[in-house]
């Protein structure tokens, strides 16, 4: 199969930077465009950036030439790991223009017809899509959640299937690089836990999994009628959020019904065995003191949620913690799997 040509907006950032990785032998893309802000835009990409990650900047992108997210794209398909300051804006742009934008930027998340997707949990909600692309002709815009949230949906998403979820409280400790480069000061994270992360971290992971996990209703999406409350932590760890969840269920559950409903749980991306879909979504992981980031969050090349500790708790029924790549399943790996559910579906604009 001759393999389809993609871009990449926003390409020397952190979450871009994970794009052009995972990209690189991708059995259906090709790395075709890349695009930044007018400050890497006309240099070779090796120039414009940075290279931050452990295997090599592939050479047929380092010489290529950055481009501005304002010039003509040929691809199709564009991924976007754009700063917020600016996504919104340049997304619906290139939507309008008939192109189908993968993002992981938050400014369109929570858009009513814009599907906040994560296959394995809500592939329906690409039903949206229909509704949106009258509203703009053709093209669109299809986003994957906030990094954390992956990982808290994921979990919460098999529980709320099989008992109902009435409540939830989680605690994060979030990863240096979901900052993006150069991120946090390191005289602030050395030696330290920052009790708040900006951008409104904590109303994102509030309502965020009630959308993923509501249903389509006349065009849009009716939120998951639970609450949820979040409390965010900056670590000292490079990649991988780790969460502390508690959950009140509405069908009570033991700690070892919930930990096979979310050991055995499978989605659309297994049925359909797409190129980067993990063959477990979740790894129910053994061991008191699992997961940790630094040895479970390159589970399935850091597309699996690693989930542990499932145990009675005396005020909610569950707890449990669960750990995400974050930029891998929390970003760039997460909206690839989007990209390849839509090749799938054969919804890509014509
Ligand atoms: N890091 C994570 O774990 C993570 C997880 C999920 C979602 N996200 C989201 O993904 C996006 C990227 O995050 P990141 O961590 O990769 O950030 P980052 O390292 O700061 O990269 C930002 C990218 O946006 C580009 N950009 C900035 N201003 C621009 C402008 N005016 N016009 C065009 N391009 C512009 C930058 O290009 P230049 O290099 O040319 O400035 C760079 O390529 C953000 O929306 C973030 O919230 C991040």
């Amino acid at each position: 199969m001759e393999k389809m040509r993609v871009g990449i907006l926003g390409a020397t950032g952190a979450v871009g930077q994970r794009f052009i990785q995972l990209l690189a032998d991708h059995p259906w893309f090709e790395i075709a465009e890349l695009a930044a802000s007018d400050r890497s835009a006309g240099k070779p990409y090796r120039e414009a950036t940075t290279w931050r990650l452990a295997t090599p900047l592939p050479k047929a992108i380092a010489d290529r030439v950055v481009q501005s997210c304002d010039a003509p794209f040929q691809s199709k398909i564009l991924f976007s790991g754009l700063d917020s300051s600016v996504a919104g804006e340049v997304e619906t742009t290139l939507a309008g223009r008939g192109h189908a934008v993968v993002s992981n930027a938050k400014n369109h998340r929570m858009d009513p017809d814009v599907p906040l997707l994560i296959p394995e949990v809500n592939p329906d909600h690409l039903d949206l899509l229909a509704v949106q692309r009258k509203r703009t002709g053709g093209g669109y815009i299809v986003t994957n959640p906030n990094c954390s949230v992956v990982g808290f949906a994921m979990a919460l998403g098999p529980l709320e299937r099989a008992f109902g979820i009435e409540s939830s409280v989680v605690v994060t400790l979030q990863a240096l690089s979901g900052a993006g480069y150069p991120g946090v000061a390191s005289l602030d994270a050395t030696d330290n836990v920052i009790p708040y992360i900006g951008g409104n971290e904590e109303e994102k992971i509030e309502a965020e999994p009630r959308r993923i996990l509501g249903r389509v209703k006349n065009g849009t999406i009716e939120m998951a009628p639970f609450a949820i409350s979040a409390s965010v932590h900056r670590v000292a760890v490079s990649d991988g959020h780790t969460m502390a969840a508690f959950v009140k269920l509405k069908k009570k559950a033991s700690p070892e019904e919930a930990t096979r409903v979310l050991a055995e749980f499978r989605g659309e991306p297994q049925e359909r065995k797409l190129p980067t879909a993990p063959k477990a979504p979740i790894h129910v992981v053994e061991g008191a003191d699992r997961p940790q980031p630094r040895l479970d969050r390159d589970r399935e090349n850091g597309m699996a949620v690693s989930v542990g500790r499932i145990r009675a708790d005396g005020i909610f029924d569950l707890r449990l913690e669960a750990l995400v790549h974050n930029t891998i399943r929390g970003a760039a790996g997460a909206a690839i799997l989007n990209a390849e559910l839509l090749v799938a579906r054969e919804l890509l604009p014509a």
